[in-house]
């Protein structure tokens, strides 16, 4: 059975209330369970944890190394700003796929740079809360070997 850690990081904790016309009406835990019960369907455990805090994420990342196969990893405005997290996830082996919710091409400039995708996997974006699900996609086909 494949481990994956469902990572989100500030302000995710506010989705349903947060900005609806951008990131939907379902609050997170809402979508947390959705993802583990699709998940679930493809024998695949979902752990998830959100924080606000950038050290409690790169925490989890560096400890996602000894239990999970890879992380989805929503790090919300940090992906702009964090070099905290790009060293997080560059320290470990696991693939991590970067997940927006919203397009950040089609939003402001300062969404444009993340610190991120250079060592993550790959990037899903703009797909709303289907960002989530195709990244679980990824990380399984991906440690499948794509069959
Ligand atoms: C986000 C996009 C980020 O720019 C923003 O700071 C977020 C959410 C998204 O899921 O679309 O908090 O990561």
């Amino acid at each position: 059975m494949l481990k994956i850690l469902l990572l989100n990081g500030p302000n995710l904790n506010m989705l349903g209330l947060r900005e609806p016309e951008i990131y939907g009406s379902e609050t997170l835990a809402e979508l947390e369970t959705a993802v583990q019960q699709y998940a679930a369907t493809k024998n695949i455990e979902i752990k998830a944890f959100q924080s606000n805090s950038e050290g409690k994420l790169v925490t989890a990342v560096q400890e996602a190394r000894t239990w999970a196969d890879g992380i989805v990893f929503n790090a919300g405005a940090y992906t702009h700003t964090s070099v905290a997290l790009r060293d997080a996830i560059s320290s470990i082996e696991l693939p991590v796929v970067e997940v927006h919710i919203s397009n950040v091409h089609a939003r402001e400039s300062f969404r444009h740079h993340s610190y991120l995708s250079a060592v993550c996997l790959g990037v899903i974006a703009g797909f709303g809360r289907n960002s989530y699900f195709l990244g679980v996609d990824a990380l399984e086909r991906h440690i499948s070997g794509g069959k």
